[in-house]
């Protein structure tokens, strides 16, 4: 059960997570440097390099304090972005996600929602952790519908946090709680 070299990790319907590969760092340091891609996020003031993607890539499982993942589309075995969940606290038992996915035609078919998903049930089921939270400029609406449309709750609006093609725009925090997703998972 490969795809792309790297071992499956998880699997849903529409996508794989796996772990990342050093072939994957041309694709990502791309990403990281598209305006398109990078608008609505803390990204994107610096130019990436592949040196940084490298080193990025080289403590990435080091420690149990984030979980990073490769997204690939299973209809075409295609790399098309990474999710993670950060700063993972084991005694609070919360972690913070982040997913960008970095291939802009990938973007509307639900491959976001089923990755979200996947690695939420995850940190509740197996890491056995009890709230995750997610966070975006209040402008980037797919990323809040997507956080909406898995459950998550917004928890906090932080006012002009961040400025946004030439304008301060305000931040959300958004939460979701185990007993929550239980409840929306059936
Ligand atoms: C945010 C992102 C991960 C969403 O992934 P996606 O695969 O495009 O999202 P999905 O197709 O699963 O859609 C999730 C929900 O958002 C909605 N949505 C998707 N794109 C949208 C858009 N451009 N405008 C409005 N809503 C949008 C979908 O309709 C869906 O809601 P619904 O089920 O109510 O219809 C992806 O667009 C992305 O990586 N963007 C760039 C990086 C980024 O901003 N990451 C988030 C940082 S916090």
């Amino acid at each position: 059960v490969e795809m792309e070299k790297g071992l499956i990790f998880l699997e849903g319907d529409k996508v794989v997570l796996r772990q990342h590969i050093p072939e994957d760092i041309p694709r990502w340091y791309a990403w990281f440097n598209d305006q398109e891609v990078t608008r609505g996020m803390f990204k994107g003031l610096f130019p990436n390099t592949p040196k940084i993607q490298e080193s990025f890539l080289d403590g990435m499982y080091i420690g149990n304090e984030n979980l990073q993942l490769a997204i690939v589309s299973k209809a075409d075995k295609e790399l098309i972005g990474t999710i993670g969940l950060h700063k993972i606290d084991f005694f609070h038992r919360n972690a913070d996600i982040s997913i960008v996915i970095g291939e802009t035609e990938a973007w509307g078919k639900g491959l976001g929602k089923e990755a979200l998903a996947l690695i939420v049930d995850h940190a509740f089921n197996k890491l056995c952790l009890h709230k995750v939270t997610g966070g975006m400029y209040a402008n980037n609406e797919s990323s809040r519908r997507l956080f909406e449309r898995v459950g998550f709750i917004r928890e906090a609006v932080f006012r002009e946090h961040a400025l946004c093609q030439g304008k301060f725009v305000d931040a959300f925090k958004y939460g979701l709680l185990a007993s929550e997703w239980k409840k929306s998972s059936g």
